[in-house]
């Protein structure tokens, strides 16, 4: 007897899949780019620019299949001890990142982190971006100087600087960063490593999480697939029965 072989899904298919699932934001945790180039014997900056080459293709992937919301970890409140020259290689490739980011025009931006310790001209260059694309219909989140812990100790504040006196769930959910999103339905982090990194702290209370061997360069359209997939065969109970 043969064993008929499963078509394999195209991306209608899997805009059905996204449909079907209610699945609207998903976060990305991109790790392995230094791995990767290391073992090409490649310095680890370069790593870095071919992770923000494929940060582009899965932010445009994730969109043409349905997914109204990604957030991605571009920069850690930890990143900081890493070599000067690395560190300068990130601010450099978002520096240029932003210049491309001006000519979207159906992505709205928004940076998520502490940003009083990244220079101040591009500081304000994330700033006029948000400004700029406010209201548009795709959402990107960059994660960039976060840090979860950080951001629900600024929350906290944010709330108590409003006068409130007793903090509530709802106030810190309303004084996170993405407090205008929905939490993420599904956290995806590559590079073969299975910790969550101080990301989204607060958010991913209910999120599915889903982990991948690869290293982020080499994760590709048809690996968010398998991730929603995954997804959509999940049971979501968000604590119930
Ligand atoms: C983790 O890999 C990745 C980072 C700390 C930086 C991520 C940055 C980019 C993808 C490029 C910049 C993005 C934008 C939006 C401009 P790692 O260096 O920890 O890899 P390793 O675990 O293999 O060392």
């Amino acid at each position: 007897m043969f064993k008929k072989k499963k078509k394999p899904l195209n991306t209608e298919d899997i805009i059905d899949v996204v449909k079907n699932s209610g699945l609207r934001h998903i976060a990305y945790i991109m790790d392995g780019n230094g791995r990767w180039a290391t073992a090409r014997s490649l310095p680890r900056e370069l790593g870095h620019s071919a992770g923000a080459k494929n940060f582009k293709e899965i932010v445009r992937y994730s969109r043409n299949v349905g997914i109204r919301y990604v957030t991605v970890y571009a920069f850690s409140t930890e990143n900081w001890k890493r070599p000067e020259r690395e560190v300068a290689a990130i601010m450099k490739l978002l520096d240029q990142y932003i210049d491309e980011a001006e000519l979207e025009d159906e992505i709205e931006f928004l940076f998520i982190g502490d940003r009083e310790s990244v220079d101040p001209r591009i500081r304000e260059r994330m700033t006029s971006l948000e400004k700029l694309t406010v209201g548009r219909p795709f959402r990107v989140n960059i994660a960039f100087n976060y840090g979860g812990r950080d951001e629900i100790v600024h929350a906290v504040n944010l709330a108590i600087s409003k006068g409130i006196t007793t903090i509530t769930e709802k106030d810190v959910s309303e004084n996170v960063y993405t407090s205008d999103c929905p939490d993420p339905d599904l956290i995806v982090r590559t590079g073969a490593e299975f910790r969550i990194s101080n990301f989204l702290m607060w958010q991913s209370a209910y999120s599915e999480l889903y982990f991948s061997d690869k290293m982020w360069p080499e994760f590709k359209p048809e690996d968010v697939d398998a991730a929603i997939i995954e997804f959509s065969k999940r049971k979501r109970r968000f604590g119930g029965v």
